[in-house]
């Protein structure tokens, strides 16, 4: 079988932890020359020291996401090392708990720059490289609160919106050049920052049980979970698919109330085996 990013360039932010840090493992086994793009230079490093001792090729980009001049530079920098650039992921994200009113105008600002103003410059200065291919990738990571509301976290669910709309429209604006936009909707998926948002909540114990009692799955995703979709995106198996998104919440959104705490009758039949309906 054939490495599926086989002479690709990548440009994946937010890449030194959780899902990014995932994907990038993820695409270098599959082929990439892949670029870190983070703000933590020590976890950055650590993930291009994985990849290159398993014959990967990558390197770390020290840059904010809500920075237009470091974007630009980044890319820049990726182009002049790599040759070219043919997939963009932008998974860097960050979360701010709080009630709306309480909210100070800086940390409203500080999440829209990191989670949606971030794609604007990413899509400006990758434009340019991108177009230069037949075919090219952007794959944005939202979130289940693209397409519900969540308690407390009024902005992020806010900007997970935004980035599911600002795929589509760049879908329809770009497609033309070849560059397909989709958006990857993680439910709880178990990362650094799901671990510090329960940090946040009365009860850290209890609220990661209480959370996935209501995954039909019965468990919170994985970072690979994720990276498996991001990749499928960012690739030809996904030829045709462009403005959309796919969730990976183990079912989460499917219903709107759920409680899978041991009642569902499969496993009522696989504990009385014997016993007749
Ligand atoms: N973990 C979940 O349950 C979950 C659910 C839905 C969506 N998501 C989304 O998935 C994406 C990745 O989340 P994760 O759970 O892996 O988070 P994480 O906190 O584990 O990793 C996020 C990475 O982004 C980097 N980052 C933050 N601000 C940055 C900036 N200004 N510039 C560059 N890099 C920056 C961090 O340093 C970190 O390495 C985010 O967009 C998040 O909103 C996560």
């Amino acid at each position: 079988m054939t490495a599926r990013l086989a002479g690709r360039v990548a440009w994946i932010s937010g890449a030194a932890l959780g899902i990014g840090a995932a994907t990038a493992r993820l695409f270098a086994a599959e082929g990439a020359s892949v670029v870190i793009v983070d703000i933590r230079g020590a976890e950055g490093e650590q993930i291009v020291s994985e990849i290159n001792a398993a014959g990967g090729q990558a390197f770390y980009s020290s840059c904010d996401v809500s920075n237009s001049e470091q974007v630009r530079e980044s890319i820049a920098l990726s182009v002049a090392q790599f040759g070219g650039l043919h997939i963009v992921v932008n998974c860097a994200g960050i979360v701010h708990v709080g009630l709306l009113h309480e909210y100070a105008e800086h940390d409203w600002d500080r999440l829209m720059g990191v989670n949606v103003k971030s794609i604007f410059f990413s899509l400006k200065h990758a434009l340019p490289h991108l177009g230069r291919n037949a075919r090219s990738y952007m794959v944005n990571v939202g979130s289940i609160s693209s397409h519900v509301g969540q308690r407390a976290t009024p902005a992020y669910t806010a900007s997970k919106g935004a980035v599911l709309s600002l795929t589509q429209s760049m879908a329809l604006d770009y497609a033309a050049l070849g560059l397909r936009c989709n958006c990857v909707c993680p439910g709880i998926t178990d990362t650094p920052m799901l671990r510090e948002h329960l940090d946040t909540t009365p009860n850290p114990e209890e609220t990661p049980r209480q959370r996935v009692r209501r995954v039909p799955m019965h468990r919170a995703m994985q970072p690979d979970d994720i990276a498996r979709t991001i990749l499928y995106l960012s690739c030809e198996d996904s030829a045709g698919v462009t403005g959309t998104s796919i969730v990976v919440d183990g079912g989460y959104l499917a219903a709107a109330e759920w409680d899978t705490a041991d009642d569902s009758p499969l496993l009522r039949d696989q504990s009385s085996p014997g016993e007749e309906s």
